[in-house]
Protein backbone atom coordinates (compact mmCIF):
# COMPACT_ATOMS: atom_id res chain seq x y z
CA UNK A 1 0.00 0.00 0.00
CA UNK A 2 1.48 3.30 -0.88
CA UNK A 3 1.66 5.81 1.43
CA UNK A 4 -0.70 8.31 1.97
CA UNK A 5 -3.51 5.19 0.65
CA UNK A 6 -3.95 3.02 3.75
CA UNK A 7 -7.08 2.73 4.85
CA UNK A 8 -8.82 5.59 8.00
CA UNK A 9 -8.75 2.90 10.26
CA UNK A 10 -6.81 -0.46 10.75
CA UNK A 11 -7.92 -4.10 10.26
CA UNK A 12 -8.99 -5.69 13.18
CA UNK A 13 -6.41 -6.10 15.30
CA UNK A 14 -3.93 -5.08 12.98
CA UNK A 15 -3.17 -1.24 14.07
CA UNK A 16 0.60 -2.11 15.08
CA UNK A 17 3.34 -0.40 13.56
CA UNK A 18 4.40 -3.59 11.29
CA UNK A 19 0.64 -3.61 9.86
CA UNK A 20 0.65 -2.73 6.04
CA UNK A 21 -2.29 -0.72 6.62
CA UNK A 22 -1.35 1.22 9.55
CA UNK A 23 -3.72 3.31 11.56
CA UNK A 24 -3.14 7.18 11.59
CA UNK A 25 -4.30 8.38 14.63
CA UNK A 26 -5.81 12.22 14.02
CA UNK A 27 -5.10 14.63 16.48
CA UNK A 28 -6.79 17.56 17.01
CA UNK A 29 -5.43 21.25 18.74
CA UNK A 30 -7.00 24.57 18.93
CA UNK A 31 -3.47 25.82 17.36
CA UNK A 32 -3.69 29.52 18.62
CA UNK A 33 -2.33 28.60 22.30
CA UNK A 34 1.88 29.14 21.62
CA UNK A 35 4.19 27.97 22.78
CA UNK A 36 2.18 24.71 23.57
CA UNK A 37 0.60 25.07 19.83
CA UNK A 38 0.68 27.54 16.95
CA UNK A 39 0.75 27.53 13.15
CA UNK A 40 4.11 28.23 11.81
CA UNK A 41 3.75 31.02 9.55
CA UNK A 42 6.33 29.80 7.41
CA UNK A 43 5.66 26.82 6.83
CA UNK A 44 2.06 26.32 8.23
CA UNK A 45 2.58 23.64 9.96
CA UNK A 46 1.62 23.15 13.38
CA UNK A 47 4.40 23.56 16.04
CA UNK A 48 5.04 23.81 19.92
CA UNK A 49 5.66 21.89 23.06
CA UNK A 50 2.77 19.54 22.88
CA UNK A 51 3.37 18.68 19.45
CA UNK A 52 6.77 17.42 20.06
CA UNK A 53 5.50 16.11 23.32
CA UNK A 54 2.73 14.15 21.18
CA UNK A 55 5.11 13.13 18.47
CA UNK A 56 7.88 12.00 20.85
CA UNK A 57 5.18 9.85 22.18
CA UNK A 58 3.92 8.20 18.71
CA UNK A 59 7.71 7.69 17.85
CA UNK A 60 8.21 5.28 20.91
CA UNK A 61 4.70 3.67 20.28
CA UNK A 62 5.20 3.24 16.48
CA UNK A 63 1.87 4.99 15.77
CA UNK A 64 1.22 7.52 13.06
CA UNK A 65 -0.14 11.12 13.89
CA UNK A 66 -1.77 13.60 11.63
CA UNK A 67 -2.48 17.05 13.81
CA UNK A 68 -5.76 18.65 12.84
CA UNK A 69 -6.20 22.53 14.01
CA UNK A 70 -9.46 22.38 15.65
CA UNK A 71 -11.11 25.64 17.13
CA UNK A 72 -11.39 25.44 20.86
CA UNK A 73 -15.41 25.40 20.85
CA UNK A 74 -16.09 22.37 19.34
CA UNK A 75 -12.72 20.50 20.31
CA UNK A 76 -14.06 17.96 22.88
CA UNK A 77 -17.48 17.42 20.45
CA UNK A 78 -15.25 16.52 17.78
CA UNK A 79 -13.19 14.27 20.27
CA UNK A 80 -16.85 12.36 20.89
CA UNK A 81 -18.29 11.97 17.64
CA UNK A 82 -15.27 10.05 16.64
CA UNK A 83 -13.50 12.86 14.01
CA UNK A 84 -10.74 12.75 16.56
CA UNK A 85 -8.67 9.98 17.64
CA UNK A 86 -7.18 12.10 20.48
CA UNK A 87 -6.66 15.42 21.87
CA UNK A 88 -4.18 18.07 22.68
CA UNK A 89 -4.14 21.53 23.68
CA UNK A 90 -2.89 22.17 27.02
CA UNK A 91 -6.06 20.68 28.76
CA UNK A 92 -6.39 20.62 32.24
CA UNK A 93 -7.83 17.77 33.71
CA UNK A 94 -10.80 18.54 35.45
CA UNK A 95 -13.51 16.25 37.35
CA UNK A 96 -15.84 18.13 35.15
CA UNK A 97 -14.26 16.92 31.63
CA UNK A 98 -13.45 13.13 33.07
CA UNK A 99 -17.21 12.75 33.27
CA UNK A 100 -17.44 12.97 29.41
CA UNK A 101 -13.61 11.90 28.27
CA UNK A 102 -10.73 9.89 29.26
CA UNK A 103 -7.10 11.53 30.38
CA UNK A 104 -3.99 10.36 29.94
CA UNK A 105 -1.42 10.91 33.02
CA UNK A 106 -0.84 14.75 33.30
CA UNK A 107 2.62 15.84 31.55
CA UNK A 108 2.66 19.03 32.22
CA UNK A 109 1.79 21.39 34.97
CA UNK A 110 0.06 24.79 34.88
CA UNK A 111 -2.19 27.61 36.70
CA UNK A 112 -3.85 30.90 35.66
CA UNK A 113 -2.49 33.79 35.41
CA UNK A 114 -3.39 37.56 35.58
CA UNK A 115 -2.25 39.94 32.57
CA UNK A 116 -2.77 43.68 32.70
CA UNK A 117 -1.44 47.29 31.68
CA UNK A 118 -0.92 48.53 34.87
CA UNK A 119 -0.40 45.97 37.42
CA UNK A 120 -2.85 46.71 39.93
CA UNK A 121 -4.94 43.57 39.33
CA UNK A 122 -3.03 41.01 41.33
CA UNK A 123 -6.03 38.89 42.89
CA UNK A 124 -8.93 37.64 42.12
CA UNK A 125 -10.36 39.72 44.14
CA UNK A 126 -9.31 42.71 42.37
CA UNK A 127 -11.15 41.80 39.11
CA UNK A 128 -14.21 42.91 40.87
CA UNK A 129 -15.44 46.03 38.65
CA UNK A 130 -13.19 45.23 35.74
CA UNK A 131 -13.73 44.32 32.51
CA UNK A 132 -11.92 40.43 32.31
CA UNK A 133 -11.13 38.59 28.85
CA UNK A 134 -10.75 34.74 28.69
CA UNK A 135 -11.11 32.53 26.44
CA UNK A 136 -14.33 30.68 26.08
CA UNK A 137 -14.93 27.35 28.37
CA UNK A 138 -11.40 27.11 29.41
CA UNK A 139 -10.59 26.64 33.26
CA UNK A 140 -9.66 30.64 33.29
CA UNK A 141 -13.16 31.07 32.49
CA UNK A 142 -14.50 28.89 34.91
CA UNK A 143 -12.42 30.22 38.07
CA UNK A 144 -13.45 33.62 36.92
CA UNK A 145 -16.92 32.91 36.40
CA UNK A 146 -17.28 30.97 39.84
CA UNK A 147 -15.52 33.85 41.34
CA UNK A 148 -17.66 36.58 40.14
CA UNK A 149 -20.79 34.54 39.67
CA UNK A 150 -22.76 33.55 36.49
CA UNK A 151 -24.48 37.44 36.01
CA UNK A 152 -21.31 39.54 36.27
CA UNK A 153 -21.41 41.47 32.95
CA UNK A 154 -17.78 42.40 32.44
CA UNK A 155 -16.44 39.11 31.36
CA UNK A 156 -16.35 38.67 28.03
CA UNK A 157 -15.75 35.20 26.33
CA UNK A 158 -13.22 35.10 23.74
CA UNK A 159 -13.43 32.14 20.63
CA UNK A 160 -9.10 31.78 21.14
CA UNK A 161 -7.10 33.49 23.96
CA UNK A 162 -4.97 35.50 21.45
CA UNK A 163 -8.26 37.44 20.72
CA UNK A 164 -8.60 37.90 24.70
CA UNK A 165 -4.92 39.62 24.86
CA UNK A 166 -5.91 41.46 21.54
CA UNK A 167 -8.73 43.08 23.39
CA UNK A 168 -6.40 43.62 26.57
CA UNK A 169 -4.24 45.18 23.92
CA UNK A 170 -6.64 47.35 22.12
CA UNK A 171 -8.34 48.52 25.89
CA UNK A 172 -11.71 46.38 25.25
CA UNK A 173 -10.96 44.77 28.34
CA UNK A 174 -8.93 45.96 31.73
CA UNK A 175 -7.19 42.70 32.08
CA UNK A 176 -7.03 38.93 30.66
CA UNK A 177 -7.10 35.58 32.79
CA UNK A 178 -5.50 32.67 31.04
CA UNK A 179 -2.76 29.90 31.63
CA UNK A 180 0.81 30.63 32.63
CA UNK A 181 2.52 29.38 29.73
CA UNK A 182 0.60 31.27 27.05
CA UNK A 183 0.22 34.76 28.73
CA UNK A 184 4.44 34.66 29.88
CA UNK A 185 5.25 33.99 25.85
CA UNK A 186 2.83 37.00 25.10
CA UNK A 187 4.25 39.38 27.30
CA UNK A 188 7.28 38.52 26.11
CA UNK A 189 6.92 38.79 22.50
CA UNK A 190 4.76 42.11 23.42
CA UNK A 191 7.78 44.00 25.52
CA UNK A 192 6.83 47.16 23.81
CA UNK A 193 3.37 47.12 25.33
CA UNK A 194 5.04 47.05 29.29
CA UNK A 195 2.24 44.45 30.53
CA UNK A 196 2.08 43.25 34.28
CA UNK A 197 1.23 39.56 35.21
CA UNK A 198 0.23 37.89 38.52
CA UNK A 199 -0.82 34.98 40.17
CA UNK A 200 -3.56 34.80 42.76
CA UNK A 201 -2.33 32.48 45.54
CA UNK A 202 -5.79 30.87 45.59
CA UNK A 203 -5.28 29.81 41.90
CA UNK A 204 -4.99 25.68 41.82
CA UNK A 205 -2.57 23.90 40.34
CA UNK A 206 -3.96 22.59 37.03
CA UNK A 207 -2.62 19.62 34.66
CA UNK A 208 -2.67 19.17 31.38
CA UNK A 209 -3.69 15.87 29.79
CA UNK A 210 -4.22 14.23 26.47
CA UNK A 211 -8.22 13.32 26.16
CA UNK A 212 -9.42 10.09 24.18
CA UNK A 213 -12.66 9.81 23.96
CA UNK A 214 -14.27 7.51 26.66
CA UNK A 215 -13.81 4.27 27.19
CA UNK A 216 -10.81 3.66 24.78
CA UNK A 217 -8.19 2.31 27.09
CA UNK A 218 -6.59 0.67 24.41
CA UNK A 219 -5.06 4.11 22.95
CA UNK A 220 -4.92 5.49 26.59
CA UNK A 221 -2.77 2.75 27.55
CA UNK A 222 -0.63 3.48 24.57
CA UNK A 223 -0.35 7.21 25.46
CA UNK A 224 0.37 6.29 28.90
CA UNK A 225 2.76 3.71 27.90
CA UNK A 226 4.35 6.86 25.78
CA UNK A 227 4.50 9.30 28.84
CA UNK A 228 6.05 6.87 30.57
CA UNK A 229 8.81 6.24 28.10
CA UNK A 230 9.71 9.56 26.97
CA UNK A 231 10.23 10.54 30.86
CA UNK A 232 12.11 7.71 31.63
CA UNK A 233 14.66 8.47 29.08
CA UNK A 234 15.44 12.11 28.89
CA UNK A 235 13.25 12.89 25.78
CA UNK A 236 10.52 14.80 28.30
CA UNK A 237 12.85 16.61 29.39
CA UNK A 238 14.80 17.68 26.28
CA UNK A 239 10.99 19.05 25.15
CA UNK A 240 10.63 20.80 28.18
CA UNK A 241 14.50 22.66 27.66
CA UNK A 242 13.60 23.76 24.43
CA UNK A 243 10.52 25.50 25.38
CA UNK A 244 11.10 26.29 28.92
CA UNK A 245 14.66 26.47 29.28
CA UNK A 246 16.41 29.64 29.95
N1 LIG B 1 -5.75 24.80 30.14
C1 LIG B 1 -6.94 25.51 29.81
C2 LIG B 1 -8.12 24.57 29.79
O1 LIG B 1 -7.95 23.40 29.68
C3 LIG B 1 -6.85 26.25 28.48
C4 LIG B 1 -6.55 25.41 27.29
C5 LIG B 1 -6.71 26.14 25.98
N2 LIG B 1 -6.01 25.45 24.96
C6 LIG B 1 -5.94 25.89 23.68
N3 LIG B 1 -5.19 25.24 22.86
N4 LIG B 1 -6.60 26.92 23.32
O2 LIG B 1 -9.25 24.97 29.87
Amino acid sequence: VAAGCAPKSAAPGGDSAQSGNQKEYVVGTDASYAPFESVDSKTQQVVGFDIDVVKAIAEKEGMKVKFVNTPWDGIFAALNNGERDFLVSAITITDERKKTMDFSDKYFEATQMIVSKDGSVKTLNDLKGKKIGVQNGTTGDTIVTDFLGKDYKGIKRYDSMPLALEALKNGDVDVAVGDNGVVIDYVKNNKADNLHTAIDPKFPKEYYGLAVKKGNTELLNKLNDGIKKINEDGTYKKIYDKYFGQ
